[in-house]
């Protein structure tokens, strides 16, 4: 596997180009298939757009940017897919397309070919159920943009074979990314836990205890957040935002915790969808920088502890149900989205005990199921214990 075989991207967008960069920089001949014509011939000068840039900027010579270009060769048809040893699927995220491509490339593959996908909200099992040979289907989340991001989330689904998902991050050890493996679970680790980063903050700015521009100011300042939450909304997106967080609490039997919110609703049918439009929360017209409000420290420190309380119990939830380990879950956040410090390693500064009060106290005050805390931080609390030993 660690050999240079040969890769299969299906799907030439921005995923797809993506991932092929990584794999031909990781030294495999990469073959690319779309169905739109001439979105391979669109993405490989994209891509040699990219490299051009990379070159001057020094980070790669002319003779490796020339060596990797010339390992991805464009698909004219499917079949021409029957050499490779790992196909990646990044095409439109649609259960009935997917499935139908799947048993497409089971006809076209080897045997001992390994069938992944890049789905960000589909699920794994249901993917590989269209299979004759569902063992051999995996899913490998890679992140945007995926050149950049090192975070690659390896997704066994129920049926895939014992030992495929240590092989896959392997793999992408060798190609120079760090794989977390989790459970086939809505959201898989960072869509899932990462959630209340968004909806916490919008709730808080609906309840009238600041304005964006001052939660954005609060969780970078005290919280160390590169970004705030609603220029990050703006930056992703408002309409891929939503979509994200209706199709995981959808998933999870419209469990409360992930609701969506009608202001981030009303943002996307007014059309300010963020950066991509000018307007989102904010406006991107002008080019004057936007100035940072002035926000009182204990309306800041509140504001990020309501948020963090958030998200700890999210991720602590997640260790809770098994879905990924605890350095899997700090490391994902970390390696994926950027955050300062795993959310587990943050728990344990203050310690289980301080976070299920501040939850208590949030659930005691709006009597909502979405503030419960996860029985896990409620045992840590009740022990003293930490998620990364023990105290
Ligand atoms: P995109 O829209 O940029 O690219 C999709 C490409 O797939 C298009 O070129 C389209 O022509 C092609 N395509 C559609 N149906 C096809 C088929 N049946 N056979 C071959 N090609 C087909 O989409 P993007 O953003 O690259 O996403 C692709 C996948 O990656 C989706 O499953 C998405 O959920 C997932 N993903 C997206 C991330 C993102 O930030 N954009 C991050 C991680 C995963």
């Amino acid at each position: 596997m660690e050999g240079r075989i040969h890769i299969g991207l299906i799907g030439a967008g921005t995923m797809g180009t993506g991932i092929a960069q990584v794999a031909a920089q990781a030294g495999h001949p990469v073959l690319m298939f779309d169905t739109r014509p001439g979105a391979v011939e669109a993405a490989l000068k994209g891509l040699h757009a990219t490299l051009e840039k990379l070159v001057a900027k020094g980070k790669f010579t002319r003779a490796e940017a020339d060596a990797l270009l010339g390992r991805i060769r464009p698909a004219a048809a499917l079949g021409d897919l029957s050499s490779c040893g790992l196909t990646i699927e990044a095409i439109v995220e649609n259960l009935d397309i997917k499935k139908k491509l799947f048993t497409q490339l089971e006809e076209i593959l080897g045997a001992d070919a390994i069938l992944a996908s890049n789905t960000s909200s589909l699920a794994i099992t249901a993917i590989a159920a269209a299979c004759e040979h569902p063992e051999r289907v995996i899913g490998l989340h890679f992140f945007n943009p995926a050149p950049v991001m090192p975070l690659v989330e390896v997704v066994p689904g129920l049926l895939t074979a014992p030992g495929l998902s240590e092989r896959c991050a392997g793999l992408m050890r060798a190609w120079g990314k760090e794989p977390v493996t989790c459970k086939d679970t809505p959201g898989f680790i960072v869509n899932r836990v990462a959630r209340p980063f968004y909806g916490e903050s919008i709730r808080i700015y609906e309840e009238g205890i600041a304005d964006m521009a001052s939660i954005d100011q609060a969780l970078k300042s005290v919280g160390g957040f590169r970004m705030g939450p609603f220029e990050l909304m703006d930056l992703i997106g408002n309409d891929i935002n939503l979509a994200v967080t209706r199709s995981v609490w959808e998933a999870f039997f419209y469990d409360p915790r992930y609701k969506p919110s009608l202001t981030q609703q009303r943002q996307v049918e007014s059309g300010r969808l963020g950066r991509k439009t000018n307007q989102g929360y904010f406006d991107y017209s002008g080019s004057a920088a936007r100035t940072a409000p002035e926000v009182d420290p204990d309306l800041a420190h509140s504001i990020t502890e309501r948020v963090l309380a958030m998200l700890i119990n999210e991720a602590a939830d997640a260790l809770f149900l098994q879905v990924a380990s605890k350095e899997d879950l700090d490391l994902a956040m970390i390696k994926g989205v950027n955050y300062p410090k795993g959310l587990l390693a943050w728990a344990d500064e203050k310690g289980a005990a301080y976070w299920s009060r501040k939850l208590d106290a949030l659930q005691a005050e709006y009597g909502e199921d979405r503030y419960r805390a996860s029985p896990l931080l409620r045992r840590m609390a009740r022990t003293s214990a930490q998620f990364h030993g023990v105290k």
